[in-house]
């Protein structure tokens, strides 16, 4: 069966990415990276994602005078490079409405929180403030509003006592590393069911 074109976009040392690529090395893998795409051009994982020899490029939002110039130079080169799908992995810009509907039912993220608890920044410190006894990731769809789109798969963690914030984060990485490659097959099983548009 033909793997999705898969493109990852990232903004810092690209953790998650680095799972994904792993997962990719299978042919049996339903999804072969054929970019990456980060909005800083310092972001470590630039370098980790041409260390898989895939092609990796730096589009500084810096740049670019407005968000929307900014997202049409990344939606050129994703067209170009022919990607079917999006994982966002630790990508920090917030993606206009515009972009998000040109790839919609073809863009996950994977984020910190146990959605739909906790969109946003500061998960982990928001979770133990609560008195949270669990916490966890969700990988979703990504929809307009922040964080809001359905969830494709969810792992959960404990919250333990003395926790700080960095020790839950450390916890959550580790099932976001084992969750993201599961869920993007799944992703990729549910647009290949659709209609092309
Ligand atoms: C991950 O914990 C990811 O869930 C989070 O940023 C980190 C990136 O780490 N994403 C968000 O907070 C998005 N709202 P990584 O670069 O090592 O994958």
């Amino acid at each position: 069966m033909k793997r999705l074109r898969l493109a990852i976009l990232i903004s810092g040392r690209g953790s998650n990415m680095e799972q994904l690529l792993k997962a990719c090395q299978d042919d049996a893998y339903p999804a072969q990276p054929v970019v990456v795409i980060s909005n800083r051009a310092d972001a470590s994982g630039l370098s980790t994602a041409r260390g898989f020899n895939v092609r990796a490029v730096a589009i500084p939002h810096k740049n670019y005078e407005s968000r929307e110039s900014f997202e049409n130079e990344i939606d050129r080169v994703l067209c170009q490079t022919g990607v079917d799908i999006i994982a966002l992995a630790g990508f920090m810009r917030v993606l206009t409405p515009g972009f998000v509907s040109r790839w919609a039912g073809r863009m996950i993220n994977i984020h910190p929180s146990l959605l739909p608890k906790y969109p946003g920044l500061d998960t982990h410190r928001r979770a133990i403030e609560a008195g949270d006894k669990e916490a966890g990731c969700s990988v979703h769809w990504v929809t307009e509003g922040v964080d809001e789109g359905d969830v494709i798969a969810q792992s959960r963690v404990p919250v333990k006592a003395g926790d700080t914030a960095g020790s839950l984060s450390e916890r959550v990485l580790l099932e976001e590393h084992a969750l993201y490659p599961k869920a993007l097959a799944k992703a990729c099983e549910l647009v290949r069911k659709k209609p092309s548009s």
